[in-house]
């Protein structure tokens, strides 16, 4: 099959870059995994999943767990969330604080730490905090076809207890009135959410509705409209990977989104989803040899957006 040699080649040619970069240690649950691990999973519209290497075993989904929420807050307030988060690349680090105080306390977009404060406190708005979290799980389960999906307690725990620089941003926002509800609810909603544990199988399963015009293929169920999806993918393309989404966006041409667990998911608009795992980061906070795969599959592919 194309997309299994693909994705074998891709892994051959990654791996003597495995273990290249430095492994997120902010917190020791993220700094004790593997380096040499790698893993790159195609989820097709077809239900079918490519994988090769440690496909199955779970990692911190981090921020990329910022898409999911960021479907529940467009659901839950369409184009008003716009007033509390923008819709531009920062050009900055994903947890600079800087650009807050210039832009009255709304961030430039959802996928910085800031925005996804602002988010979550969005979702928390309508659902309730314990709300917010129950439905950014049922979604990622419901789509990933898998219930093993879970909030690893321990990664919660160290990002509260780690958490400085959040904190500091949520209090910030709170000063402007850009955050709604008590703080300490935000963060430990947030905190839990980047503590989301999936496999690389299950993480690409998940966003398949984002290649899909917002539908799961394999129920028909509607997530989001199809100009909801369109418009996720396009955050992704140009703030996915904070101050080096143009660099992704120019090697990868698919709309992307990191987390500092090593993982990124890639979305093929009308084909399928991607997970690329690989803890070691780049100065960016991006898995090095994640990003390295996905520009090889797309090129051997010859796959892109433009
Ligand atoms: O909030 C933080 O700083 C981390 N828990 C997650 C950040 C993250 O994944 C940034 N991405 N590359």
């Amino acid at each position: 099959m194309r997309w299994d040699r693909i994705i074998k080649a891709v892994h051959r040619e990654v791996e003597p870059i495995l273990g290249k970069g430095k492994v997120a240690s902010y917190i020791p649950a993220l700094a004790n995994v593997d380096p040499k691990y790698f893993a790159l999973v195609l989820t097709t519209l077809d239900g079918k999943s490519y994988a090769t290497g440690q496909a199955d075993i779970p990692f911190s989904s981090q921020s990329i767990s910022k898409v999911f929420m960021l479907t529940l807050a467009l659901e839950a307030w369409g184009g008003r969330l716009w007033k509390r988060v923008g819709r531009e690349p920062s050009g900055s680090s994903f947890n600079s604080i800087a650009q807050l105080e210039y832009e009255q306390g709304v961030p430039r977009n959802p996928f910085i730490n800031a925005g996804a404060l602002a988010v979550t406190d969005a979702v928390i708005s309508k659902a309730g905090e314990r709300g917010a979290l129950d439905d950014m799980l049922t979604l990622v389960r419901r789509a990933s076809q898998s219930d093993r999906v879970r909030i690893n307690p321990d990664v919660a725990q160290s990002e509260r207890q780690w958490g400085h620089r959040n904190t500091s941003l949520a209090h910030f926002m709170k000063s402007f009135g850009v955050i709604e509800n008590d703080v300490d609810q935000v963060l430990n909603t947030y905190f839990c959410q980047c503590a989301l544990e999936t496999t690389a199988t299950e993480l690409s399963r998940a966003g398949i509705y984002l290649a899909n015009a917002g539908k799961l293929p394999h129920t028909d169920e509607k997530i989001t409209r199809a100009e909801r999806a369109t418009r996720i993918n396009a955050l992704m393309m140009t703030c996915g990977h904070y101050d080096m989404s143009g660099d992704f966006a120019f090697r990868v041409g698919l709309p992307g989104k990191s987390g500092v667990g090593g993982g990124i998911l890639c979305i093929i608009p009308g084909v399928g989803s991607l997970c690329a795992w690989s803890p070691p980061l780049n100065a960016a906070g991006n898995s090095l040899a994640g990003t390295r795969a996905l520009e090889l599959f797309a090129r051997r592919a010859d796959i892109n957006v433009f």
